[in-house]
C-alpha cells in the first residue's frame, strides 16, 4: 500500500494508474476509521479497481477548535487498517500540505447548505466543500463514496460535482449501526460509557418518528415523537430534529401533500451527550 502526503506526489500516482486502465474509487475520510468506514472501503471496491482512502482532519470544516483539537488521530491503527482492507493508497496529507500560506480560495455550497447542519454550523460546509474539491482533485476518482450519516453532506458534494462538471461519480452508502442501533461515528469513541448507553436514545427516537408518520400526516407529530424520546434521556440535550425532502432538504410539515414512497422524505435529528454532537438519519417511509 502507498502513502503519499502531498497533492502533486497523490495525483502522480493517480495519473499513472488512470493511465494504465485503472478505475480509481475513493473514501474520504477524518480518519479513526471504523466499520462504517470499512463499509464504504469494501463498497468503492466493489466499483472500482484501485481504492484510495484519505486520512485528513479538515481544520476548515471546524466550528469550534475543541472538537478540531479534540478529534481522534490514530493514524497508526487507520493506516493498519486500511492495508488490512486492501486499500491501494492512503493520502494522508498535512494541514500546511492541503493550505499552504497564500491559499484563500473556498468552495461555496448553494441552498442545500443552508437548512439542518448550515446554520448550526456556519462555515461548515464550506469547509467541507473546498477541502472535497481539493481531495478530488488530487486523487482524481471516477467513484467517491461516503456514508448516508452525513445525509446533507451527501447531497452537497452530490450536487457539487454535478454542478462542476467533476466526472466524478458520487455514491452514498447506507448508515452502519452498533448492535443497539447506534450509528458508527468517529465521535462515538469520545462518549463516556453512561453517554454511550444514554445516545441510544437516538435511534429510538427516529424509530418513535417512523411508526408516527404511519398514522398521521403532520410532521408536528413525527418531530414531537421523537423529541419526547430524547428529552425523556437526562443525559441528551436535542439540538434540533427535522423532516425534510431527501432531494432539495427542505423542511416538508404536511406529509398529506408528498409521495409517501421510499426515498422521498427523511428525518434527521442532532443531539448533544456532554461536549459531543450525534447526528442520524432514517428514510422516513422506508420499505
Ligand atoms: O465526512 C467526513 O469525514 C468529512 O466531512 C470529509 C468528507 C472527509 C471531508 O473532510
Amino acid at each position: 500500500m502507498e502513502i503519499f502526503t502531498t497533492p502533486a506526489a497523490m495525483q502522480a500516482w493517480s495519473s499513472r494508474q488512470r493511465a494504465a486502465g485503472h478505475r480509481i474509487g475513493f473514501v474520504p475520510t477524518m480518519g479513526a476509521l471504523h466499520d462504517g468506514h470499512r463499509a464504504l472501503i469494501d463498497d468503492a471496491a466493489l466499483r472500482a479497481d484501485l481504492v484510495v482512502v484519505s486520512i485528513f482532519v479538515n481544520p476548515l470544516q471546524f466550528n469550534e477548535a475543541a472538537d478540531f483539537d479534540g478529534y481522534p488521530r490514530p493514524i497508526d491503527d487507520d493506516v493498519a487498517a486500511c492495508a488490512q482492507a486492501g486499500v491501494a493508497a492512503v493520502f494522508a496529507p498535512t494541514a500546511a500540505a492541503m493550505y499552504p500560506p497564500g491559499f484563500q480560495t473556498r468552495v461555496v455550497p448553494g441552498p442545500l447548505g443552508d437548512v439542518m447542519e448550515g446554520p448550526n454550523r456556519p462555515g461548515h460546509f464550506e469547509g467541507v466543500v473546498t477541502v472535497v474539491a481539493k481531495l478530488f482533485a488530487a486523487v482524481r476518482p471516477d467513484v467517491a463514496v461516503f456514508g448516508q450519516k452525513d445525509y446533507q453532506q451527501l447531497r452537497i458534494i452530490t450536487q457539487m460535482a454535478a454542478d462542476l462538471d467533476l466526472s466524478i461519480d458520487v455514491v452514498g452508502h447506507p448508515i452502519v449501526r452498533d448492535p443497539d442501533g447506534l450509528a458508527k461515528s468517529s465521535r462515538n469513541v469520545r462518549l463516556s460509557p453512561s453517554q454511550r448507553a444514554a445516545a441510544v436514545v437516538v435511534p429510538q427516537a427516529l424509530d418513535a418518528a417512523i411508526a408516527a408518520a404511519v398514522t398521521t400526516d403532520s410532521s408536528y407529530d413525527v418531530v414531537r415523537a421523537a423529541t419526547v424520546v430524547i428529552e425523556a434521556e437526562p443525559l441528551a440535550s436535542l439540538e434540533y430534529v427535522t423532516v425534510f425532502d431527501a432531494t432539495d432538504l427542505t423542511e416538508i410539515t404536511d406529509l398529506g401533500a408528498v409521495e409517501r414512497s421510499p426515498g422521498a422524505v427523511r428525518i434527521a435529528a442532532a443531539v448533544w451527550f456532554g461536549d459531543v454532537r450525534l447526528i442520524d438519519n432514517r428514510d422516513l417511509f422506508e420499505p
